[in-house]
């Protein structure tokens, strides 16, 4: 790759693969060219400055290798424009279409078919279906001559076997740098190979890529001169922690081995002697990560020839595909499905209630997968997921931080548990009608009012998004450490039912709950972090004292290959033996006693699919996203009428410090973008597309239904002026172009409707866009719980017993009406009795409530009420009006409450 113009390195790293394809299909073009006859010397001159382009980075491919790149340089250097432009086809398509992975004949030149040594150094037939060999490639680091890196690759394809279970192609490369890179560009590699005295610096150095290398590993450079192999392996777990390592050396093996540094390295050998064993290491390693304990199980389930005397007439689909009247519905979703259907614990099924087998390990295994100690396996979603961890943490009256906008299954939850909200309200992004997220510092107000008020002992835990449902990542890392030290046993709920994928982004991976729990795990036991402590004077949490309590809510179904409603709790929690029980008694509440069988095997097929190409899926996605903004953005007439909403837009300036705004930011390299991601307080999710409407003339409902009815387009959420388009890891280049095709042909068409339409038509359009805009109503913050439901009303802590008005509302006697526009409410605004909300009222869009029980409504909640134009809103009936609690329910209720609280406690 070409030294980047100042400013590409963050676009050119987004845009790698999707380059290296353009280029191969450059030379094709090229090629195609000369074997026309064209003007042969330029021709020739621009396929061999492609060829140098691509050169370096095809050194650290598999595909198409070093084989088919030396006959294409012999092929360009006699000229022979027809045979070049065949091969380049035939491996431009390959790249394309990834056939490479399974198809033999895209290794083969075509003047090669018929020649019988060839087989031997291409991947032997990859088969079908159940046969099909999954391919992969491992990259060798060696220290040796580059002239013996091809007989060693021979040698390496010449240790496969036909019972093999995977193919596994050689890459080898003889550096530091050079492994480093490979690993990042690379997505093909699933296990690394050192061979011990390696040296540090790149053979052939990628500018624009090295620069990656002093981002990721700043300390890498310094440490060069040090135990390289020991460096490496924790660089390549930085980049993608389940990558097998393995070392060859000819050290003292059995110390080495033994070694806290060398953890990380799956197997030590001792230098060559044992290259069957290190083939055979590494086909176990993948299997290990390949293996699908639960889903294997259920497919040889399904294949046997099981009587059923239970209940679950489906199973085994006899009462389907016998039927006279249903049996479409078992050709429409295949024999299969049925037979895979019992509602049975036996026959190696296991239970999700106890496991003990099959469904035991698979859940080990997504612990490993999703970087926490522990992982749970939850069928009815993460809204489960996330009262599953209210009720095992939280006792009766303890306190919970909790950004008010969060998902209502949490405010759900502290009813059921009994906690006492304390909200705190997110910076609002009032232009486009929604909520941004939950900012360090009040947060930290919070609880220093609480300790200042001797309180501290009962807060138990905070609740955020992470990310939210517009794509704003919290620094995890800094949020926990500035809580950890005001309250160093805080436990931490992170609902990150949007962001599984990310623990599969190196870019990302440091703001998800696991990523920063494990970072504050090693620093905490760090000699180093001791001074530092001792200098900060309280800024930073004292490390005897402080716990490490991390629990995760990950929606697998919303960003990973999962059936609707599986999800996961993900636990690093150093006490969960204190909660363990508590755990069991909320996971029996929650799960049902029928969980459903395929939504525990997609869980995990689901962590098979990210521990083996999860950092592909997710670098893909991410560069889709990136290119998407900037195709929206960049279109002269689709950025008229639409914008995708830049990280400047989206994250206020204060909690940007680095000065980032956006993907493509002129100056900005990778290091820098990594640095922001390391500092700013905010961070945006590329792959969360806020893509405003509003100048259209358009809200986000009308718009979102423009892209349905007329483009088969479905959309995310909405909000008053814009749509989310969420780029996922199924997205493709064909979608991009589907929307953006969407976006011109609309914005062609309001183009047209203005310049043929008479002035009012073009005055109304203004207005239109004017009060979508500009006229947006003020969010209305969390305003009060109603001092009936405070332990103590003078306190300058806003926590309150909400379940208690929860469960007030319940009594008939105890609940009024009024309607929303009438005179009666503007008259107890001004002059009371104060309206207590009965009820969460929660409209959509924004869809966070507005109103909880027990709080007090406000001016601000009643204008933002009346000037909401959406048709859904849950717990509000308008013809029955707002639901109250009565004044006379409140004040009978604040006689007894003191007392029955204590009794509870
Ligand atoms: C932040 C957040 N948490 C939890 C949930 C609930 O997840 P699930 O749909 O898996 O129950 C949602 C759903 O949209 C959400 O946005």
């Amino acid at each position: 790759m070409n030294k980047p113009a100042e400013g590409a390195g963050v676009r050119s790293f987004f845009s790698a693969s999707q380059d290296r394809e353009e280029r191969w299909r450059e030379l094709h073009r090229v090629a195609k060219g000369l074997a026309a006859g064209g003007q042969a010397e330029k021709l020739r001159q621009e396929a061999q400055a492609l060829v140098t382009q691509l050169s370096p980075l095809e050194a650290l491919c598999g595909y198409p290798g070093a084989r088919l790149m030396a006959q294409l340089s012999e092929r360009l250097k006699d000229g022979d424009g027809a045979s070049l432009a065949r091969l380049t086809q035939r491996i431009s398509m390959s790249l394309l279409s990834n056939s490479y992975r399974d198809d033999p004949e895209a290794w083969k030149s075509d003047q090669e078919e018929d020649d019988p040594h060839i087989p031997k150094v291409l991947p032997p037939s990859i088969g079908r279906g159940q046969a099909r060999k999954p391919y992969c490639e491992v990259l060798i680091v060696s220290p040796g001559e580059r002239s013996t890196w091809g007989p060693m690759c021979d040698g390496i394809r010449r240790l496969r076997r036909d019972t093999d279970q995977f193919v596994v192609e050689p890459v080898v490369v003889g550096s530091f740098e050079d492994a480093v890179l490979a690993v990042l560009v690379n997505y093909n590699i699933q296990a690394v190979v050192m061979f011990d005295g390696f040296g540090y610096e790149a053979q052939a150095p990628l500018p624009d890529l090295r620069e990656l290398v002093a981002a990721y590993m700043p300390q890498a450079a310094a440490a060069r001169d040090g135990d390289l192999a020991m460096l490496l392996s924790r660089a390549m777990h930085a980049i993608r922690p389940e990558l097998d390592v393995y070392l060859s050396t000819d050290r003292d093996v059995a110390k080495l081995a033994g070694a806290d540094e060398a953890a990380g390295i799956r197997r030590v050998f001792y230098a060559l002697e044992e290259m069957l064993e290190l083939h055979l290491a590494i086909l176990e390693g993948l299997q290990d990560r390949y293996e699908t304990p639960y889903f294997d199980n259920l497919k040889k389930y399904a294949q046997r020839p099981i009587g059923t005397f239970h209940a679950l007439p489906v199973a085994r689909g006899k009462s389907i595909f016998k039927s006279n009247w249903i049996r479409d519905m078992g050709e429409f979703y295949g024999a299969n499905l049925f037979l895979a259907e019992s509602s049975a614990t036996t026959g190696g099924l296991d239970s999700l209630l106890e496991p003990t087998g099959n469904i035991k390990v698979a859940q080990d295994k997504a612990a490993r997968a999703f970087g926490g100690d522990r992982c749970f396996f939850v069928t009815n979603g993460t809204s489960t997921s996330n009262k599953i961890i209210h009720m095992s943490v939280c006792r009766p009256g303890d306190i919970v931080l909790i950004d008010r906008d969060c998902h209502k299954s949490h405010h759900y939850g502290l009813v059921l548990a009994g906690a006492q909200p304390y909200y705190i309200d997110a910076f609002p992004l009032t232009q486009y009608s929604m909520y941004g997220s939950l900012a360090i510092k009040p947060i930290k107000d919070a609880l220093l009012q609480l300790k200042a008020e001797g309180k501290l002992d009962k807060v138990r835990m905070l609740v955020l998004t992470n990310c939210t449902f517009d794509g704003h990542v919290a620094n995890v890392e800094r949020t926990m450490l500035e809580c950890l030290a005001i309250k160093p046993d805080l436990i931490f709920l992170w609902d990150e039912a949007w962001f599984g994928f990310a623990r599969f982004s190196p870019f990302l991976r440091r703001r998800t709950a696991m990523g920063a729990a494990a970072k504050l795990r090693a620093m905490f036991k760090d000699p180093e972090y001791r001074k530092r402590f001792q200098e900060s004077k309280g800024a930073l949490p004292d490390p005897d004292k402080v716990r490490v309590r991390v629990y995760e809510s990950d929606s697998v179904h919303k960003s990973m290959s999962c059936l609707r409603q599986g999800s996961v709790v993900v636990v690093a929690d150093q006490d969960f033996h204190t909660v363990e029980a508590s755990f069991k008694e909320a996971f029996f509440t929650h799960t049902s006693t029928s969980p459903n069988l395929q939504i525990i095997a997609s869980l995990d097929v689901a962590r098979r699919q990210m521990e083996l190409e999860g950092y592909e899926l997710v670098s893909r996605a991410i560069q889709l996203a990136v290119e998407m903004r900037r195709e929206i953005n960049q279109h002269p007439l689709i950025s008229k009428y639409f914008k995708a909403a830049t990280p400047a837009e989206m994250i206020p300036s204060e909690y940007r410090k680095s000065g980032f705004t956006d993907y493509g930011q002129p100056g900005w390299t990778l290091a820098k973008l990594v640095g922001a991601l390391d500092s700013d307080e905010f961070f945006l999710d590329p792959t969360r597309i806020t893509v405003l409407c509003g100048n259209a003339g358009m809200d986000g409902s009308q718009f979102k239904a423009l892209l349905s009815n007329e483009y088969d387009i479905q959309i995310n959420k909405t909000s008053r002026n814009s749509v989310l388009v969420q780029i996922n890891i199924n997205n493709t280049r064909s979608d991009l172009a589907h929307l953006i095709k969407a976006l011109a042909d609309t914005s062609r068409a309001i183009d047209k409707r203005l310049a043929e339409g008479a002035e009012p038509a073009q005055a109304a359009f203004k207005a239109r866009v004017k009060s979508l805009v500009e006229d947006v109503p003020d969010l209305p913050n969390f305003s009060r719980f109603h001092d009936a439901f405070r332990d103590n009303p003078k306190s300058k802590t806003a926590e309150g017993h909400m379940r208690e008005a929860f469960y007030l509302a319940y009594e008939a006697s105890a609940r009024e009406y009024v309607k929303l526009n009438s005179k009666d409410v503007d008259e107890r605004l001004k002059n009371g009795p104060e309206m207590v909300s009965a009820k969460f009222v929660i409209p959509y869009p924004p869809g966070f409530p507005i109103m909880v029980p027990g709080q007090v409504i406000t001016q601000e909640t009643i204008t933002f009420m009346r000037k909401l134009d959406v048709k859904e809103i849950h717990g509000f009936n308008a013809s029955l009006g707002l639901e109250l609690l009565k004044p006379s329910a409140l004040a009978e209720l604040k006689k007894e409450a003191t007392p029955k609280r204590e009794r509870e406690r």
